[in-house]
């Protein structure tokens, strides 16, 4: 399987900001079936029908000037793989997310979505497993088929413009130190060579990579983030981004974390512990699953207070008469001037999906536009949507803080903007949701 390094990017096609909004972008899902992502085909039909507000998609309000850069909610149309065969009318009925009445009102367009076959590993995920795979007898195989489906979708929408977002169930962690990792010479041979030790997370990215197609992983799985992938992605010119959407508890501990450390008070522990019911719960529900989530999960603290937080301890419980009904509670010790010591509870009952399902939709469009300013490697600028973000090296640390994150995002939207129209539109943004902006003059090319 020759790999060209060229960088592709070159080519793209610079359209009016009319056009950006009006022309399709096809948003290819792995685990199409799932909570979260009926929930966003969902919310999407409900927005096209005008049967629902923008409320809870993050981007809908900032000032048009930032975003008229990206494709509308409307315009995204959606393709992708589930190990179920469901359509997706049948697969949010078993979810019980939307309400009856908008399934009801979306289900002529969920009913006409039926997932591609796709690539599964029941070593990487033991509990959730289905017989809807490809007809593949290597992983060479499974690239090609991968790659086949994505022109295919290409062509049926009749857009050029893709983005591969990966919304299925968590996979076990692989080793990335191994040296099949390291280089595309040697993830190639191990391709080749159908090592065992490669995850479906992995083949979707690298078949995504080789189509030039943006690739979003809202999951804890290992994927773009092995060298090799992340070096063939900075050369062919395609961003990726990632991982691990950052919907609920670890969105609020990334907010509380910041102000406490700005009080001086230290934080003396964090326990953290949820239950779900929903596939996602049972996934995790495997030690090996879990344990990616909990890596995910556990590394934000520290980064945000500059010292290393003792006994930050996170659990998560498969609870499943909660289903998508995730509660999460949180207990935080902190020490006070004279040494006194005091607790916060915080307890957060979240819909998960409704907080996911909004964040991978604002994903795929900022990714489109990642790729459409000929950003390759990862799009560092999307971490605020992120537990773990990705970073292009190890030894850079991803900043955490909800807040930094925030300002890092409009700071890159607002780069793309030509001077001097987006200054009301920046001046807003720095008022209302960004303080880090003050310095932001529209010329700067600041990420
Ligand atoms: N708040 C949230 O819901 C939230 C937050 C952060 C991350 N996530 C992650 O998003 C992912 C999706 O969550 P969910 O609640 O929709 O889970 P889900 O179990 O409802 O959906 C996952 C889907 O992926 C499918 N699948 C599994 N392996 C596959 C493969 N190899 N190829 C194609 N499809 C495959 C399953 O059949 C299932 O339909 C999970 O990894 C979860 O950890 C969710």
């Amino acid at each position: 399987m020759p790999v060209s390094l060229s960088n592709p990017s070159s080519n793209s096609t610079l359209l009016s900001t009319e056009s950006q909004q009006a022309s399709r972008l096809g948003v290819a899902i792995i685990g199409l079936g799932g909570a979260v992502a009926t929930t966003a085909v969902a919310g999407v039909a409900l927005l096209r029908a005008g049967a629902m507000s923008t409320t809870g998609l993050p981007l809908a309000t900032l000032p048009a000037a930032l975003t008229d850069q990206l494709v509308g909610y409307e315009n995204l149309v959606f393709g992708g793989w589930d190990l179920c065969p469901d359509d997706l009318a049948a697969a949010a009925r078993q979810h019980r997310v939307l309400e009856p009445q908008q399934l009801a009102a979306a289900e002529a367009e969920l009913s006409a979505l039926r997932p591609w076959p796709a690539v599964g590993n029941v070593r990487f995920c033991r509990n959730v497993t289905g017989q809807h795979l490809l007809t593949v007898s290597s992983h060479a195989a499974a690239v090609e088929a991968i790659r086949a489906d994505l022109q295919r979708f290409r062509q049926e929408q009749n857009t050029e413009r893709l983005v591969v977002l990966n919304l299925a169930s968590t996979e076990a962690m692989p080793d990335l130190s191994l040296p099949l990792f390291a280089t595309l010479e040697a993830f190639e041979a191990a391709v080749q060579a159908d090592d065992e030790r490669i995850p479906p997370a992995m083949l979707y990215a690298y078949a995504a990579i080789l189509e030039d197609v943006p690739y979003v992983n809202f999951t804890p799985s290992c994927a773009a983030d092995a060298p090799a992938l992340l070096r063939l992605a900075e050369v062919r010119g395609v961003p990726v981004a990632g991982k691990d959407g950052k919907t609920g508890q670890t969105f609020m501990k990334t907010v509380l974390a910041p102000a406490l450390h700005a009080r001086n008070l230290h934080i003396d522990g964090w326990f953290s512990t949820n239950i779900l019911g929903n596939r996602d719960g049972l996934a995790l529900d495997n030690a090996e699953s879990l344990a990616s989530k909990i890596t995910t999960k556990g590394s934000v603290l520290d980064q945000i207070v500059g010292y290393k937080v003792d006994n930050h301890v996170v659990h998560i419980h498969y609870y499943k008469p909660r289903g998508d009904n995730k509660e999460a509670w949180d207990n935080i010790d902190i020490e006070g001037f004279l040494g006194q010591k005091m607790q916060i509870k915080v307890n957060f009952l979240c819909r998960d999906s409704i907080l996911a399902a909004p964040l991978a939709l604002e994903l795929a469009r900022l990714a489109d536009l990642a790729k459409r300013r000929g950003e390759g490697g990862v799009a560092q600028a999307l971490g605020v949507f992120f537990k773990s973000p990705m970073v292009p090296d190890p030894s850079i640390i991803p900043i955490h803080s909800f807040e930094q994150q925030q300002a890092v995002l409009l700071n890159w939207l607002a780069a793309g903007v030509s001077a001097p129209q987006p200054q009301p539109a920046v001046e807003a943004a720095k008022g209302v949701l960004a303080p880090a902006l003050a310095s932001f003059s529209p010329d700067a090319s600041a990420v």
